[in-house]
């Protein structure tokens, strides 16, 4: 029994906060190799792409749920929590998946989804057969009357009418926050409890390094209340991570709760709740503030967003495998969004729009460089959702939000390099558009080309990755005139590295040792943009712009002007004064036109990603 087998495995990561550096790739087994030709992704597959994973330079990857399922939800309704679905492979394939990243120095980020089950496990199974009252029965949320909890929200408003369904064989109702195939377990139940404890110990014991909490606010129920973010659902999440701390060492938990940034801030608990929780409301904003051409939506959103705990880290992403979710913008918001960005009314699902990167913003190369560079330097761990770095499309004529799921587009041989399966026999079809299809967008040809998407979002990882201070430090919006323009100093000192302390108070020192201080300034709009930036509290110091190493003009006491094309953005390290005889620099003032990356007056750095080619 597999249960049985319990030798202790380490997570790979050293550093106890290894997840604030982390660069993580989200991935479903099912769409990114297949290795048996039966159409589906498999882990044999999976661990043939590992390289590619790791040249792209990913610390960790996030695997969608992989478990025995229905796959009605996409895996998200599990029918047995410690197993693997036989289509993807076995706990053996998964173990040499595990070793295989880790020896790349990858780790692992699997879901732990414990609000609902299949109503294909076993447990439900057992229960609706039960008598009302038995332990098999009370695995789940039962009532006589579908009128209980009538204050919780439907989540998947396009396909539930309520939260309860009727079962005809239990002759009862039955909870469920999100399909109705998807029965809501029940947290009052001790036994419930146990179960979930065995089945997080049985992964993180095979040395899995982090787990996603799906749908976490959901866990408890209580009427007159919307039965979301309950204190007994937050002494659950302090039970598991306590188990974590008192058994395990460098792993963690990342949670979904798609709440207000005020809402999700007591999913850090004192430190001991969730280590990272996603911050949803920042992520739509970023596509308003594009579209509206004005920094606003994202220093008001930042504004609101509260500090959290020293161990603690915000997730950030752009895309995820969901639809882009409208919950937490207001009513006004959402329709400008809608308008903006869902032309189709088919690109709607539930609240969100269920489209890729790359067609949201219009196949515009410069438009997806700008919204990565904030996803890249915004504080927080930044998580990428595959194909997204090849700028892969999406299609809208398949159901749910499977349009943003289609499989890995790898060359241009049959079935985009996923599957040798008949096309036909794919999980999904693959994107056959004449832009965004697989004979023009795929890996191969973007390896092969050295202006491609992929090798330079390859380049801005590797240059974040040389940075503590993206991960760890604070962030500080300076104030231009200029709205189109987005400011920001980010500012790392290990010595007082506390972000509760740091988030809000101003930067100080500048040039301790080990202090990483850099100047983010992206241009929201699709013109030119002037831009002069208050720097006087840096007087003195160097930018230096990091992708090419090019000297700016030291800072003065006086307004720095910058001049930025069309959705460009600057990362300027701010580099303390130097003595004039060292700066080994060109006789006149650089201008951005004077030196292009590679000339001969620019430092190297064995590490950087244009100094190593
Ligand atoms: C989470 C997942 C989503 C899933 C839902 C129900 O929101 O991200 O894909 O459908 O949980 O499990
Ligand atoms: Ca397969």
């Amino acid at each position: 029994m597999k249960e049985q087998i319990h030798v202790k495995k380490a997570g790979s990561a050293t550093d106890p906060l290894w997840y604030k550096d982390a660069v993580i790739y989200e991935l479903h087994v099912r769409t990114f190799q297949d290795s048996n030709g039966d159409g589906i992704g498999d882990l044999p597959g999976l661990i043939s792409r590992l390289d590619y994973l790791q040249n792209l330079g990913v610390t960790c990857i996030w695997l969608l749920p992989f478990f025995p399922s229905p796959l009605r939800d996409d895996g998200y309704d599990i029918a047995d929590y410690v197993d693997v679905h036989p289509t993807y492979g076995t706990i053996d394939d998964f173990k040499s998946f595990l070793s295989a990243a880790h020896e790349r120095g990858m780790q692992v980020l699997i879901e732990l989804v414990i609000n609902h089950t299949s109503d294909q496990h076993p447990w439900f199974k057992a229960a609706r057969l039960a008598p009302p009252g038995s332990p098999e029965r009370n695995f789940y949320v039962w009532s006589p009357t579908d009128q209980l909890y009538r204050d919780a929200p439907i989540i998947f408003s396009d396909t539930e009418k309520s939260n309860w369904a009727w079962d005809d064989v239990a002759h009862s109702y039955y909870w469920h926050r999100f399909f109705s195939h998807q029965p809501d377990l029940n947290f009052d139940n001790p036994a419930v409890m146990e179960e979930v404890l065995k089945a997080m110990r049985f992964w993180l014991d095979l040395g899995v390094d982090a787990l996603r909490m799906d749908a976490i606010p959901y866990l408890v129920e209580r009427d007159g209340t919307t039965c979301e973010s309950l204190p007994e659902t937050h002494a659950i999440i302090k039970k598991l991570r306590a188990t974590i701390d008192a058994e395990y060492t460098n792993r963690f938990l990342l949670a979904e709760a798609n709440q207000w940034p005020t809402d999700v801030r007591p999913y850090f608990g004192d430190g001991d709740e969730c280590h990272m929780t996603f911050h949803f409301p920042l992520m739509p904003r970023i596509y308003m503030a594009l579209r509206q051409e004005d920094r606003l939506p994202i220093t008001d959103i930042i504004a609101q967003t509260p500090a959290i705990p020293d161990n603690c880290q915000w997730g950030l992403f752009l895309r995820n495998h969901d639809e882009l979710t409208l919950e937490m913008v207001t009513s006004d918001e959402r329709d400008y969004m809608y308008f903006a960005y869902s032309a189709d009314p088919r690109m709607r699902v539930n609240s969100g729009i269920r489209r890729r990167l790359a067609p949201l913003l219009d196949n515009n190369r410069r438009r997806i460089e700008l919204l990565n560079s904030l996803l890249l330097s915004f504080p927080g761990t930044p998580i990428m959702y595959y194909g997204d770095e090849i700028g892969m499309g999406d299609n809208i004529y398949l159901g749910d939000r499977n349009a943003v799921r289609t499989p890995m587009q790898w060359n241009s041989d049959r079935n985009a390099g996923f599957s040798t399966a008949v096309p036909a026999k794919l999980c999904f079809p693959v994107i056959m558009d004449p832009i965004y299809g697989y004979q023009a967008v795929n890996v191969e040809s973007h390896l092969s080309d050295q202006s491609s998407l992929l090798h330079w979002t390859r380049n801005m990882i590797a240059l974040r990755k040389l940075f503590h201070v993206f991960g760890r430090g604070s962030m500080e919006f300076l104030n231009p005139e200029n709205s189109k323009v987005l400011a920001y100093i980010r500012h790392y000192d290990p010595s007082t590295a506390s972000r509760e302390d740091t988030a809000t108070a101003p930067v100080q020192n500048f040039t301790a040792p080990g202090t990483e201080t850099v100047l983010c300034v992206a241009n929201l709009s699709r013109f030119a943009q002037p831009v002069s930036l208050d720097l006087a509290a840096f007087a003195g110091m160097q930018p230096v712009e990091m992708l090419g190493y090019v000297p700016f003009p030291i800072v003065t006491g006086q307004p720095y002007p910058l001049t930025l094309a069309p959705y460009s953005f600057f990362w300027l390290e701010l580099q303390p004064p130097v003595s004039e005889a060292s700066i080994d620099a060109p006789d006149e003032e650089p201008t951005t036109d004077d030196l292009t990356p590679g000339e001969e007056s620019r430092p190297t750095n064995p590490n950087h990603p244009n100094d190593t080619t």
